[in-house]
């Protein structure tokens, strides 16, 4: 299949690397409106400075849309009209309403339209998604996904509300994304708080607690200017309980441990002179009390995504980032911000 990359940038040039490491693929052409981000393109990829001369390339079976978010909207329906397959970057579309009209344009011309939410497959999340699957932490009551920051503003276009910037629009959606695919059931309630701690246009902190049918708890905190100078504090960690232990995962290529106790307390009475320190609840836990696991072995890769989306075009497996999951993370972020708006909790 040969695929086109829209936007030649930090993501667009990946895309095309990553096209041309697959046998079934090939990156055919790329776009971009700034002449300078074409220079260095392999000489027998052809070269576009606007969008709808290279749609008119009979030959391209798809696009992976890579320009700034505020540009999505149009250049997807544009390449669904010109009935090219669609890999968009996320956020997808800046808005519901957005994406609806997208998907429309997809379905009437009976293209795949996905976003690229490959984030599913870093090693960090399916660490959890794994132990979650597996049961290994008992019933889960809670899940904490956190991503730190030091440099304060956001880079490039973020910094613009107008150009789609802000950390809602460009983590929100990965961490929404992984915590909705791994509850894997409806979404009961969601409170939020979001702001511009240190940029002047854009969201760079929010805290999101959301609640699930099946009972657990998500929490996801996410700053640019959250600091700290323990080791290991950035930039990613994820902790989840269950009622047979806990999990702490910290990095993207994960460290971390599955902490158990040896045992609970069973006989409660005469407990006054158990723990020295100002609390028998909370003190330190006494030596050998705490067990610990490594954290199970994952195999996974950005490159997961691709394959997936190549099966997918050929009918071996579904697709993996479907249209409605798209629209749900992007209802979520709607209501992360009514939310922080009006300090109410949203029901779903
Ligand atoms: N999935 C991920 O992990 C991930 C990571 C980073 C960025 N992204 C997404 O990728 C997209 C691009 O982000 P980036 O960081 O690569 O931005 P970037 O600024 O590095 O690159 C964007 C490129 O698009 C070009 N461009 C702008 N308007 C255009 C237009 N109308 N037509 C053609 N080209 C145009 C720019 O000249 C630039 O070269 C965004 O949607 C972003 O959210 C996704």
């Amino acid at each position: 299949m040969k695929f086109a990359v829209v936007g030649h940038g930090f993501m667009g040039s990946r895309h095309v690397a990553m096209l041309n490491s697959f046998e079934e693929l090939e990156c055919a052409a790329v776009c971009d409106t700034d002449p300078g981000r074409l220079d260095g393109l392999d000489a027998k990829i052809k070269r576009y400075h606007d969008i709808d001369s290279l749609l008119a390339d009979k030959t391209l079976n798809g696009v992976i849309i890579a320009t700034p978010n505020k540009a999505h909207k149009e250049q997807v329906i544009k390449a669904a009209h010109a009935g090219k397959h669609i890999i968009c970057e996320k956020p997808a579309a800046m808005s519901v309403a957005d994406f609806d009209e997208m998907l429309r344009a997809a379905n009437a011309n009976k293209v795949v339209l996905t976003a690229h939410q490959q984030r599913r497959f870093d090693a960090d999340f399916q660490t959890i998604k794994t132990a979650y699957d597996r049961k290994l932490l008992g019933e889960v009551y809670l899940i904490k996904s956190m991503l730190y920051g030091y440099n304060g503003n956001m880079h490039d276009w973020h910094i613009h509300v107008s150009e789609g910037g802000g950390m809602l629009l460009d983590w929100g959606v990965h961490l929404i994304d992984q915590i909705l695919y791994l509850a894997g059931c409806p979404l009961k309630s969601l409170y939020a708080d979001i702001r511009s701690v240190i940029n002047v246009e854009v969201d760079d902190f929010y805290k999101i607690i959301m609640r699930f049918e099946n009972n657990i708890t998500a929490e996801i905190e996410l700053g640019t200017y959250m600091l700290s100078d323990k080791p290991g504090w950035f930039p990613r960690h994820w902790y989840m309980c269950g009622n047979k232990g806990s999990m702490y995962v910290d990095k993207f290529e994960p460290e971390g441990k599955i902490v158990r106790t040896a045992k609970l307390l069973t006989d409660v009475r005469n407990q006054a002179g158990r723990y020295t320190g100002p609390t028998r609840s909370f003190g330190e836990p006494e030596e050998g009390l705490l067990l610990t696991e490594g954290l199970p072995h994952v195999s996974t890769a950005a490159r997961d995504y691709f394959v997936n989306f190549i099966n997918a075009m050929q009918g071996k497996e579904e697709l993996l980032v479907k249209p409605e999951e798209i629209r749900t993370v992007l209802t979520v972020m709607e209501a992360v911000r009514e939310s922080g708006r009006t300090m109410q909790s949203i029901p779903f």
